[in-house]
């Protein structure tokens, strides 16, 4: 069963009219994707409403008009609310449903508020057919509490196939079948495994775990957030399995308290705990789902974007699934996930000199872009250095990356910067360097000093790095050999610099310049006169 179109109407909670249209072929799993307040979970709360008018789903009772009207409106009921299934429309399915015992198997919900930081359960009592969907939450506002129920269900199944086995099943046999599968899953998720489901009657109703390495297993309770709401999600869906075999799932960001890394073989997991003739509804603002659904499952979904700056509350408005081109990936990323990727990218791009591939030994990759990443990273967090070959490379590329970098990331600024070195090897002086910076345009830089050396075998650094590392810094021997720490060609001298910082053994020149970096820091001169060519331009 899949949903193909759903429509909320009159002022359904932030929606004047909201049509959200799957088309002919509605996939298996829809992903609501936008930013918080954007109304994911208003739509799973219309299907709720809807469904809920005929059999309640959880056990927390329905809202009022208050929660569902916009506009407040007393008798605003569920019939502005209509979905069409690809087998028919709603009350055409709950009725056929209601004749086969399957009427409240048409959702099964997972409401965000999953807080189950305890679990002991002390006496067994009898619980209710799993099919009825009686227990957690009924909105997507109510606490969704599963967690001790599920594990009088799991007690159940246990204690069934125990008795349904009595003959041959022993207690390792009837693990291996309950909670075998969920295991499975588990240890697809994360470093755990349930080792047994505890004794009520013993003062232990709870599940207990193991990890690698641990001496003694564990109890649900010590579990960190994420591992309990991943079992916790797992196990509900487990228990599912059979009564929920023909069903729409709706999961309410199911990414909290969870890793960006783990999130996506959640997905992966819930994918395959749930039924083929099913579909999974999920509201996401996840990075990690959201790459789960881009790579893995980009065949079997569907992705709903609620973008900003639409009159959702004044006009009606439809919405389809998004085609899954990069560039829709990159706005989704970009725009509904605003606050997440802006931690990750530059806002600065600054291409300078150095080789971009790997030498002889792999370490010179890149080699200027890391010295300054060193230097500046830290006080210009939001500029990214990048090497791009010499001279002329970096002219052509810079070109190339300017023309398309900036369309791509129009937010982003993107700088050059070269070497002194910018009269096709002749010499030149501050003079030609200000005639350069005059005449090109504002997004080239160019050093002071002939090359990236020039400010690593400084005095000032080489003194600096002696003193924290014991060695002798020969100053005459050192004043004697750098008369003009401007001009001069320091490339190729780490050897006489490495016998004035009285180096003894062989050193890299690549690893002891990157190591220098290092010890470069905001208030010496070269740091500053580099900075001031580099960010002000001067
Ligand atoms: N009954 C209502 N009346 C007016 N606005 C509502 C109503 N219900 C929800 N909203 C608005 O919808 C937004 C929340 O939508 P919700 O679906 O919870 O967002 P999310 O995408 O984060 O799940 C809020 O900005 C809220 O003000
Ligand atoms: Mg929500």
């Amino acid at each position: 069963m899949r949903i193909k179109k759903i429509q909320l109407k009159n002022g359904y909670k932030r929606f004047h009219d909201l049509t959200i249209d799957l088309g002919e072929n509605p996939q298996r799993i829809i992903a609501l994707v936008g930013p918080n307040g954007c109304g994911k979970s208003s739509v799973l709360d219309g299907m709720l409403f809807l469904n809920n008018a005929y059999n309640m789903i959880g056990n927390k009772g329905s809202k009022d008009h208050n929660y569902h009207s916009m506009l407040q409106t007393p008798n605003f009921d569920f019939q502005n609310i209509t979905i069409h299934f690809d087998e028919g429309e709603f009350y055409k399915i709950k009725h056929i449903r209601g004749q086969q015992g399957t009427e409240n198997t048409m959702f099964s919900f997972r409401s965000p508020y999953r807080y189950n930081s305890n679990l002991k359960v002390a006496e067994a009592r009898a619980t209710q057919e799993i099919r009825l969907n009686y227990y957690g939450a009924s909105s997507s506002s109510d606490l969704d509490d599963k967690m001790e129920e599920n594990y009088r269900r799991l007690n159940i199944k246990f204690n069934r196939f125990l008795k349904d086995n009595s003959s041959t099943a022993t207690y390792d046999s009837a693990k291996a079948k309950i909670i075998g599968d969920l295991n499975a899953s588990l240890k697809n998720c994360l470093d755990l495994e349930i080792v047994s489901i505890g004794d009520i009657e013993d003062n232990k109703g709870t599940l207990f775990f193991k990890k690698k390495d641990h001496p003694r297993e564990f109890e649900f309770n010590v579990l960190s957030s994420g591992e309990k709401e991943i079992v916790d999600i797992l196990l509900d869906l487990y228990l599912r399995q059979e009564d929920y075999n023909n069903t729409i799932f709706l999961i309410d960001e199911p990414e909290l308290h969870i890793n960006t890394s783990i999130q996506k073989k959640l997905l992966l997991e819930i994918n395959k705990l749930v039924g083929a003739n099913c579909q999974i509804w999920v509201a996401t603002h996840s990075i990690g789902f959201l790459r789960a659904l881009q790579a893995d499952l980009k065949g079997e979904c569907q992705i709903i974007q609620f973008r900003h700056g639409v009159s959702w509350a004044s006009s009606r408005q439809s919405l389809f699934p998004i085609k899954k081109s990069i560039a829709n990936w990159k706005d989704i990323f970009e725009t509904a996930l605003d606050d997440l990727t802006g931690l990750v990218s530059p806002k600065q791009i600054i291409y300078c000199e150095g080789k971009d591939k790997p030498g002889i030994n792999g370490q010179e990759k890149g080699f200027d872009a890391k010295v300054f990443n060193n230097i500046y990273g830290e006080k210009y967090h939001d500029t990214l250095f990048i090497s791009s070959g010499g001279n002329t490379e970096l002219d052509q590329r810079s070109d190339i990356a300017l023309a398309i970098l900036s369309k791509v990331f129009s937010q982003i600024e993107i700088l050059v910067l070269k070497d002194r070195d910018v009269s096709s090897g002749k010499i030149n002086d501050e003079n030609d360097r200000q005639v350069y910076l005059q005449n090109n345009q504002d997004h080239f830089r160019i050093m002071k000093r002939w090359e990236i050396e020039n400010y690593l075998y400084d005095k000032e650094v080489l003194k600096v790095y002696c003193d924290k590392n014991s060695l002798n810094f020969n100053e005459s021997e050192y004043d004697k050999f750098v008369t003009n720490i401007t001009d001069q060609n320091l490339k190729d001298e780490t050897g006489r610099i490495k016998k004035i910082c009285g180096i003894t053994t062989s050193i890299n020149p690549e690893v002891f310049k990157l190591t220098l970096s290092e010890y470069v820091t905001e208030e010496m001169e070269v740091y500053k006169e580099l900075e001031k060519c580099i960010f002000q331009r001067e």
